[in-house]
């Protein structure tokens, strides 16, 4: 099942992945680089959030004029703020989504992998928060939608005991302070937690790509950049709680799960998103993956060098003080919870050369299962039959297994985990023992090594740029380095090897070919109009979904009335005056003279419409000894048009009739929003 859903995806993502690789170069694929531009995302979030705050109001008042007067009167440049901080917290949501999708896809998530992937599910956690406060702080009318049903869903927690969501319901009931401590936890608060949270998802990795390529960073601006002024992010009208439109422009992205509500009880939402988190957080263990042997050090052959620390992308060696008394300062050690078996270290490690003769081929850290004297057997068995002066060896890693196909006469392959894992003497090793003419490494493409690593230190240690370096003696055209996905670009990558071969200077004197050779990429304005192209088609989709499809939250024709109201019922009991001898059975101190028992009657309270019941409930009273007020929150929809409402409310343990009670007749305009309130003073119902 898991196997089938990554085959699939793999599949869906075949076609974007080649497209991309075409038209940004394998290197500057944005679908490599998913990590990274959420980070740049969010900081371009950051930069255009100062700006913002130094012009928003936190009053009632003046937050929606803030914006506006930003977005209007400003427009040039606050209003281009405004819609780089919201667009640009969208494309992190796209990318955010694409992120784990991949990590998914590709396996990326099991065995050691977990810690990243468990560390993320909480910034889910804090990234949407953060987007819903944004809209809140804005007090439009959408702002008010968020508010309301943000504070339904808060109600449905026992935090607090009065409603949060009453607060709402009329203009009076707003404070200013409110909005004070919304902008904290939006401008401060969420995002220190948000910070922190990142950097304990990549603290177990390696040297983290914190920051996209320049070139992603300089095209990912633009785009929102011309998204800003082509499509400027715009306020719906000053939020007005007697007020509801018909239908909202709502940002999927952050709000998907609001319009359930409608649907479903709070508590149900929760369980939906509590449920959601903890599939995730244990999916690496749905099944956890398979793990081989982890890497050994064989002390005899470690020098203490630490190449092998310095290249293992995930942190899985480090050193120790030596433990065998010989004349190295250190030892490797292998961490090996954290240990992925991709045997780059092995590739780094000096000591693991095929050119011994004295000694067996042993190195300083190898694989149990593909040791580096077994990879030099492999080479040897698989070149054994080539025949021809153009006999090529083909060293792919894990995930190519469709190079088989170019099995011939002229051709072997030989599959290693990871393209590092082969260390660069090898090369000069089968050059200079004639196994065969020319050497190809098929590697995963550079952003998107399955081990993270493996395709930049290949790279650069067959380019003479990194230790363990390829021999200044190895004739360094006759080695091809192909980096790309073979299950994407395989057609290109056929070309290029049979280039390569054809190329190959010493055995047929043609013209020599420039290394590395790559897979031939389309012609450069080909490849600027995809460029442009990808960059806009993303552009759209972090704003789609901002606006389409809209959410409509009242029904055509329909207005909205609302009960909302804390009473507390009567005591159980009546409060008894003591005797002057009871009280003096007191201690001093708890000495009353009225004793007054604590637990209240649940308030009940019916509404009605045309004589139709809406809502009855018998209301309990708060607090863990039953003392507190009972809360009525309530919605409903009613057609627009001449009404009787009616509401009767008992605090006592009467049987018939009520305590309370208040009707009206009244007209009610489409969109109108009534509230049903009680007046604990005067003891009437009030509707407003
Ligand atoms: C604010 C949201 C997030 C940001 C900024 C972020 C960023 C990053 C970065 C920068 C890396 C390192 C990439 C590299 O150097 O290879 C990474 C790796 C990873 N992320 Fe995220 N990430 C986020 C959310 C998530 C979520 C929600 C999940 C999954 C639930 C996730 C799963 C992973 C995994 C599994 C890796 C490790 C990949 C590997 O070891 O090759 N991330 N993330
Ligand atoms: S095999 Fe890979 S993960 Fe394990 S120590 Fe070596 S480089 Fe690190
Ligand atoms: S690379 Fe090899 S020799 Fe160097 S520290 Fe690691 S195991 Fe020892």
């Amino acid at each position: 099942m898991l196997k089938a859903l990554q085959k699939a995806g793999r599949l869906i993502f075949e076609l974007p992945q080649t497209w991309l690789d075409r038209a940004f170069g394998n290197a500057l694929n944005p679908l490599c680089h998913l990590g990274s531009l959420i980070v740049f995302f969010l900081w371009i979030v950051l930069v255009s959030g100062i700006w913002i705050t130094i012009f928003f109001h936190t009053s009632v008042v003046g937050a929606f004029e803030s914006v506006e007067y930003m977005t209007i009167d400003q427009w040039y440049l606050g209003g281009v703020m405004r819609s780089l901080h919201r667009y640009a917290s969208d494309a992190a949501i796209v990318t955010l989504v694409l992120h784990i999708l991949k990590e998914f896809i590709f396996d990326r998530y099991r065995s050691t992998r977990w810690f990243s992937w468990v560390t993320g599910v909480p910034l889910l956690w804090m990234i949407i928060p953060l987007g819903i406060t944004g809209y809140w702080l804005v007090w439009d009318q959408l702002a008010l939608y968020v508010a309301l049903i943000s504070s339904e869903l808060l109600d449905a927690l026992p935090i607090f005991t009065d409603s949060m969501a009453r607060n709402f319901l009329t203009t009076d009931s707003l404070s200013d302070r409110f909005f004070t401590l919304l902008a904290f936890i939006h401008i401060i608060g969420l995002p220190i937690f948000l910070v922190f949270a990142i950097w304990l998802h990549v603290f177990r990795i390696n040297r983290p790509r914190i920051n996209p390529p320049r070139k992603l960073m300089v095209g990912a601006l633009l785009a929102l950049l011309a998204l800003s002024l082509v499509y400027p992010a715009l306020s719906q009208g000053k939020a007005n709680p007697a007020f509801v439109p018909e239908s909202l422009a709502l940002d999927w992205y952050y709000l998907l799960i609001y319009p359930l509500l409608n649907y479903w009880p709070p508590a149900s939402v929760w369980l939906l998103l509590l449920g959601f988190s903890l599939l995730l957080s244990i999916a690496p263990w749905l099944p956890p993956a398979r793990k081989p042997a982890v890497v050994k050090v064989d002390l005899e052959n470690c020098n203490g060098c630490e190449r092998c620390v310095e290249d293992c992308p995930f942190g899985a060696v480090e050193m120790a003080p030596r433990s065998d008394g010989k004349k190295y300062a250190s030892e490797a050690v292998v961490l090996a919870d954290l240990c992925l078996s991709c045997g780059i270290c092995v590739g780094s490690c000096p000591t693991a050369t095929p050119f011994r003769k004295h000694s067996a081929l042993l190195a300083g850290i190898d694989l149990p299962d593909q040791p580096v004297a077994m990879v030099r057997d492999m080479i040897s068995t698989a070149t054994r039959d080539l025949a021809g002066d153009r006999r090529l060896i083909i060293f792919g890693c894990e995930g190519s297994n469709k190079l088989k196909k170019f099995i011939d006469a002229e051709t072997a392959v030989v599959t290693l985990t990871c393209m590092a894992q082969l260390p660069p003497t090898f090369v000069g090793w089968v050059l200079s023992r004639d196994l065969a003419d020319g050497v190809v490494l098929f590697g995963c493409s550079h952003g998107d090594c399955q081990y993270r690593l493996g395709a930049k230190w290949t790279e650069q240690r067959m380019n003479r740029q990194r230790d363990p370096r390829l021999r200044k003696r190895v004739d360094a055209e006759k080695l091809a380095l192909l980096w790309t996905e073979p299950w994407s670009d395989f057609p290109n990558a056929a070309t290029a090897i049979s280039t390569f071969r054809d190329s190959l200077a010493a055995a047929t004197g043609k013209p020599e070919p420039e290394l590395p050779v790559r897979p031939e990429r389309p012609k450069h304005y080909f490849r600027a109009a995809g460029v442009v192209l990808a960059w806009g088609l993303f552009a759209v989709t972090s704003v789609a979904f901002t606006i389409w499809p809209r959410f409509s939250q009242l029904e055509k024709g329909n207005a909205i009335v609302s009960l909302s109201f804390s009473h507390a019922g009567q005591r159980l009991e009546e409060c008894h005056r003591l005797t002057q001898e009871e009280l003096n059975k007191l201690p001093p101190n708890m000495r009353k003279p009225l004793d007054c028992p604590r637990e209240r009657y649940p308030v009940k309270v019916s509404f009605s419409a045309d004589g139709q019941v809406l809502y009855r409930k018998s209301l309990a009273p708060s607090g863990v000894w039953n003392d507190g007020e009972s809360t009525v929150y309530f919605r409903a929809q009613l057609p627009a048009g001449r009404h009787k409402l009616f509401i009767g409310m008992s605090d006592s343990n009467r049987k018939q009739g009520f305590d309370y009670s208040g009707q009206t007749e009244l007209t009610l305009a489409e969109g109108q929003h009534v509230v049903v309130e009680f007046d604990d003073l005067q003891k009437t119902f009030t509707f407003k």
